[in-house]
């Protein structure tokens, strides 16, 4: 036998078995974001490399140890995209979308980052995520958190997920900040691992994200953010989380929160879980108002986030909030004998024509009537259609209820129509 050949590690098959939570999901997702007047938009799963390393920021663990980057055969760098954001702007810049523009925009698909794999962290993983543009106020970053609120609520998870909520303010009052960390890092520059010290020049802020235990102390006495942030920033905050009150979400404030990509300023925030382990952030988000400017379009405000859905699903999963799984078929049809074998399929063509909506499984492969009602049973459908010879030729075909205690029935094959509608 020749070896089989196994799937890329952290790329996971998605078995039927598991499709309709997949389904489930996806669909609560849409009707959600088409509700709050979002549109669909969709991009290439490779991009430029300069694309990435040009928002996510050259100094980020995406940008420097994570990215599937190739040549392509004419030397050109590409990059599996390891997130939606920079490919949205890329695409909303080069079809003018975003200029002068409002735009509401949702996506879905697989991304490829290349982290070691544990529960709920993929080399290919899907984001499900909105961005959107032309709007500066604290109010769309307001509606944007609320929708994802509404999400919680509509798959039952409200109880499970906390937000966290901060403010990375404007990019001088960001600088003046870097420069504060680093002279206090630098004074603590013997109680820093090397991962800290590494980027205690090229990406301050990444330091205070540190999971290093070791480094819990003196990162929790370092300057805060919070008081360096410009007026308008601090407003702009201020507004988001009167926002949030009023509609009634609860948040609690992070001032260690500065997300692992370069773009955000002002508003960022995490959906958190404790159900999940270490990979507890369901869904994360912020404001990005230099992006579409540092891509090449016109100065455009924008905010957004991004979910996992392995991590959403998995949630579900664990808390068994899950709907019970669907069964394949409603109805199942068996054929026995040449003749009504021969006319099996056609039968159930019109069975589809007269009954829309209804999923119609035809018994392929022959067999007694024993093995077809087997596979009738496992196939999850409550009704079974026999045809058998004798009947085919009177035009009547046998209903037998596969799951009631009800009789079976002999109908006319033109009747079964308006006895299943
Ligand atoms: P992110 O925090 O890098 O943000 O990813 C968003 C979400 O994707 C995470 O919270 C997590 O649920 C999921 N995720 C990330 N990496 C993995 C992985 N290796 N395996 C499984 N799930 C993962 C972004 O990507 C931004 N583009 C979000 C955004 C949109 N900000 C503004 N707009």
């Amino acid at each position: 036998m020749s070896k089989q050949i196994q799937a890329i590690r952290g790329m996971n098959d998605c078995l039927p078995q598991d499709t309709p939570a997949w389904q489930y999901v996806e669909q609560i997702l849409r009707n959600t974001v088409a509700s709050y007047g979002y549109s669909e938009i969709r991009f290439p799963i490779v991009e430029m490399t300069e694309l990435f390393k040009r928002s996510i920021g050259e100094v980020t663990d995406i940008v420097e140890k994570e990215m599937y980057t190739f040549n392509d055969r004419n030397g050109d760098s590409l990059t599996l995209r390891p997130e939606g954001t920079a490919c949205c702007v890329r695409a909303g810049n080069e079809h003018g979308l975003l200029y002068n523009q409002e735009q509401r925009l949702w996506y879905t698909g697989p991304m490829f980052r290349h982290e070691r794999p544990q529960k709920g962290r993929y080399r290919q993983f899907h984001q499900f995520g909105l961005e959107a543009f032309g709007m500066a106020s604290a109010d769309i970053d307001a509606e944007v958190i609320i929708l994802s609120a509404r999400l919680w609520q509509q798959l039952g998870l409200t109880p499970y997920v906390k937000l966290e909520l901060n403010s990375l303010g404007s990019s001088a009052s960001r600088a003046a900040y870097r420069e504060a960390l680093v002279s206090y890092l630098e004074q603590h520059k013997a109680l820093l691992d090397e991962d800290s010290l590494r980027r205690m020049y090229s990406n301050p802020l990444r330091v205070l994200d540190s999971k290093n235990p070791a480094l819990a102390d003196v990162l929790a006495a370092a300057p805060q953010l919070a008081d360096y942030l410009d007026e308008e920033s601090k407003a702009h905050f201020t507004r988001l989380q009167q926002l949030l009150s009023r509609a009634g979400i609860a948040f609690s404030l992070n001032p260690r929160l500065v997300r692992g990509l370069d773009y955000y300023n002002k508003t960022v925030f995490e959906w958190v879980t404790t159900e999940l382990g270490a990979q507890g952030t369901v869904c994360a988000g912020g404001r990005y108002d230099g992006l579409v400017e540092q891509l090449g379009g016109k100065a455009t405000p924008a905010v957004g986030f991004a979910l996992g859905l392995e991590r959403l699903v998995l949630l579900l999963q664990s808390l068994n909030l899950l709907p019970q799984l669907a069964a394949t078929a409603d109805i199942y049809l068996m054929a026995l004998g040449d003749a009504a074998e021969l006319a099996a399929l056609t039968v159930a063509e019109q069975l589809r024509s007269a009954l829309p909506g209804k999923r119609i499984m035809t018994h392929c492969g022959g067999g007694n009537l024993k093995k077809q009602l087997k596979r009738a049973d496992k196939s999850g459908a409550a009704i079974g259609l026999i045809l058998g010879e004798d009947e085919l030729a009177r035009g009547e075909i046998t209903l037998k209820w596969l799951r009631d205690d009800k009789p079976q029935q002999t109908l006319l094959i033109t009747d079964v129509a308006a006895v299943l509608a």
